[in-house]
C-alpha cells in the first residue's frame, strides 16, 4: 500500500475528532512527517494533543483559529521559524464548524455566516498565508510530480456539500459553506498549477466525533485510515476533484 512521506505537515482543528485522530495516524506513519503542525483554538484545553506532542517531539502544538487572522499570521510565523528555510509539503485543511437546520425556519444570519467565515474564508485566508512555504516544498521536493508527499492543499469537506446528490434537503448553511469551499480548491488548482501542487477535497461521510454524534456509521480512526490512503494515491488525475475516505469520487 502506499504510504505518505510528506515530510511537513500542517492540520487545523487538531483539538478532537478528525483533525486529532489525523495527529495520532502521522505519528505512527512508516515515515513520519519530521515536522507535524498541530493547530486548534485553544491550545491550553487539548490535553490529549498535549500529551501526544509530549511523547511525539515532532509534534508541535501552535493556536490557531482559522476566523481570525492575526493568529493564522502568528501561527505561520512561528512554522516558518521551526522550518528554517524548509517549505510546507501539506496543509490539511480539517477545522469546521456544523449546525443542524432541519428546515428554513432554523436558518439564521449568523449561523450562515458564522460557518461561511469558518468552513469557507478560514482555509481560503489559511492557504494564502502558508502559501510562500507550500510553493517552497513544490520547489524542493522535486517538479513534476502531483502528490500529497511534496505539495499539496486537502480539504476536508462534507458529503452535503454535493449538489448531486443532495436528495433531502436541509441544512442550508453547511451545505452552502462546504459547496463553496469546493470552488476555493477548484480556483486554487487553476491558480497553482504552475507549481503543480495538488488539492483535493476529502469527505468524511458521516463519522462518530462531537460533531457527527454517537449514532454516527464510522469512527474517526476508520475515516482518517481511509484519508491516509486516499492522500497517499492521489496524482494528477485526482487534482482538484473531491474523494471519500474510501477513495470514491464524489461528485460536485
Ligand atoms: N463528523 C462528521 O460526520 C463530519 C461529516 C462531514 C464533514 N465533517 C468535517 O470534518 C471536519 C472535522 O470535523 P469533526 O467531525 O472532527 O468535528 P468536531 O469533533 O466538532 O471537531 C471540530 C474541530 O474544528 C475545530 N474548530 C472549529 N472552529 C474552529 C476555528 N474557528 N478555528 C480553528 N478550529 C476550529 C474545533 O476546535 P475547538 O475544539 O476549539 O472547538 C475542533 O477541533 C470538519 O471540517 C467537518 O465539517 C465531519
Amino acid at each position: 500500500m502506499a504510504s505518505l512521506e510528506a515530510k511537513t505537515v500542517l492540520i487545523t482543528g487538531c483539538s478532537r475528532g478528525i483533525g486529532l485522530e489525523f495527529v495520532k495516524q502521522f505519528v505512527h506513519l512508516p515515515t513520519p512527517p519530521v515536522h507535524i503542525f498541530a493547530t486548534c483554538r485553544s491550545p491550553e484545553k487539548a490535553s490529549e494533543l498535549q500529551q501526544i506532542s509530549k511523547d511525539y517531539p515532532s509534534v508541535t502544538v501552535i493556536g490557531m483559529d482559522v476566523a481570525d487572522t492575526a493568529t493564522i499570521d502568528s501561527a505561520a510565523l512561528q512554522v516558518e521559524k521551526i522550518l528554517a528555510g524548509d517549505g510546507l509539503n501539506l496543509l490539511i485543511n480539517n477545522a469546521g464548524l456544523a449546525v443542524r437546520e432541519p428546515s428554513i425556519e432554523d436558518v439564521t444570519e449568523e449561523n450562515m455566516m458564522s460557518l461561511y467565515k469558518v468552513n469557507t474564508v478560514g482555509p481560503l485566508l489559511t492557504v494564502k498565508r502558508f502559501l510562500p512555504l507550500i510553493r517552497k516544498a513544490a520547489q524542493n521536493y522535486g517538479k513534476d510530480e502531483y502528490s500529497a508527499s511534496r505539495a499539496a492543499i486537502m480539504s476536508v469537506s462534507s458529503k452535503v456539500a454535493s449538489i448531486n446528490e443532495n436528495k433531502m434537503g436541509q441544512y442550508y448553511s453547511i451545505r452552502c459553506s462546504k459547496v463553496a469551499l469546493h470552488m476555493v480548491s477548484k480556483n486554487l488548482s487553476i491558480e497553482l498549477e504552475a507549481d503543480k501542487v495538488m488539492v483535493v477535497n476529502l469527505h468524511p461521510w458521516w463519522v462518530r466525533t462531537d460533531m457527527g454524534g454517537p449514532n454516527a456509521s464510522t469512527t474517526a480512526e476508520e475515516c482518517v485510515r481511509g484519508f491516509m490512503n486516499v492522500m497517499a494515491t492521489r496524482t494528477k488525475e485526482h487534482n482538484a476533484l473531491s474523494y471519500d475516505f474510501k477513495g470514491n469520487l464524489v461528485p460536485w
